[in-house]
């Protein structure tokens, strides 16, 4: 039987584990992230992404998506790099071109899209010997993936939000709201996973069972992208601490208090924006490093 730790993620973690930014790093020290997501109907939730791990620190970034949403993407960002992949109809149709370049970390998931193609593309990704962060619409499809995410030697982050942890365990949101902690506890475990349930107090589980409880955010995240943004966090801060489970409580920590500076900064929960979220990160990360 699993241990059953639970622990408050304090500041004082928070400033003991936070990575230092030293003046002799170059862009490869900091990690080069690829997001893959994006699709004709959400081209913005893979940029949202890709957005928000630059601005968390990340040190290359490039953003895989569907050729036919490529210069869509490509004029709204200039520091991405963009790998355009097989696509039709707006959505991946193929084995995206992953063996050239060396990547330290992966996101995918994003504004995927749930077609039979893009589940090949989680597929695949679930494969490459780097740690993954299984996001959204890659959720959907990772039922149909268990034995895949069980024999990866390498970490995987899931984040689900209740719907998407329901729909992992094939139960009610219900249910999962009622058992948050055991629910995700028993899946980390049994699948061998870092689980970040969202929601008013993010849990970020380990593989070998350790809860960690996060404190900040507010209602103003119930919004459409900002589940985007978190993924782009914790696909930078992987690439920047040592250990995952402090990266991925990190991540949730800072995503969460970028919308509470951003109450203190006039906004309200209704006007909130996940880009919203990314411009408040510099306050959030200028105290922390
Ligand atoms: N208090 C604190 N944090 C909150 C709250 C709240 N009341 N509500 C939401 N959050 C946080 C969550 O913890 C999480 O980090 O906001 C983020 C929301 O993430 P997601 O639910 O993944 O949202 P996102 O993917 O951006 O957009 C919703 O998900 O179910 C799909 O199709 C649906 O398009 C929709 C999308
Ligand atoms: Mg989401």
């Amino acid at each position: 039987k699993s241990s059953s730790f639970k622990e408050v993620w304090s500041t004082q973690h928070i400033k003991q584990s936070f990575p230092i930014r030293h003046a002799s790093s170059n862009k490869g020290t900091h990690g080069k992230g690829i997001v893959i997501g994006g699709s004709i109907q959400t081209p913005g939730a893979p940029m949202l992404t890709s957005k928000a791990a630059l601005t968390s620190g990340a040190g290359l970034l490039t953003l895989a998506l569907p050729s036919d949403i490529h210069a869509i993407a490509a004029g709204h960002m200039l520091e991405v790099m963009y790998k355009p992949c097989p696509s039709k109809d707006g959505f991946f149709a193929g084995e995206i071109p992953l063996e050239e370049a060396k990547y330290d970390a992966i996101a995918v998931g994003p504004g995927l899209g749930r077609t039979k193609e893009t589940k090949k593309v989680v597929e695949q990704v679930l494969y490459q010997p780097v740690s993954v962060v299984v996001d959204a619409d890659a959720l959907f499809h990772l039922p149909h993936l268990e034995t895949e995410v069980k024999e990866r030697e390498h970490a995987t982050i899931l984040t689900p939000h209740p719907g998407e942890m329901a729909r992992l365990v094939d139960t009610t949101i219900a249910e999962v709201e009622a058992n948050r902690f055991s629910i995700s506890r028993q899946y980390a475990v049994e699948n061998g996973v870092y689980l970040v349930l969202k929601g008013p107090n993010t849990i970020v589980t380990t593989p070998d069972g350790k809860q960690y409880v996060n404190t900040t955010g507010n209602a103003g995240l119930a919004k459409g992208g900002t589940g985007d943004t978190l993924t782009g966090i914790i696909l930078a801060f992987i690439m920047q601490h040592d250990s995952l489970q402090e990266a991925i409580s990190n991540a949730v920590y800072v995503h969460g208090k970028a919308a509470d500076v951003l109450l203190d900064q006039g906004h309200t929960m209704m006007d909130m924006l996940a880009s919203d979220v990314i411009s408040a990160l510099p306050a959030v990360l200028g105290q922390l490093g």
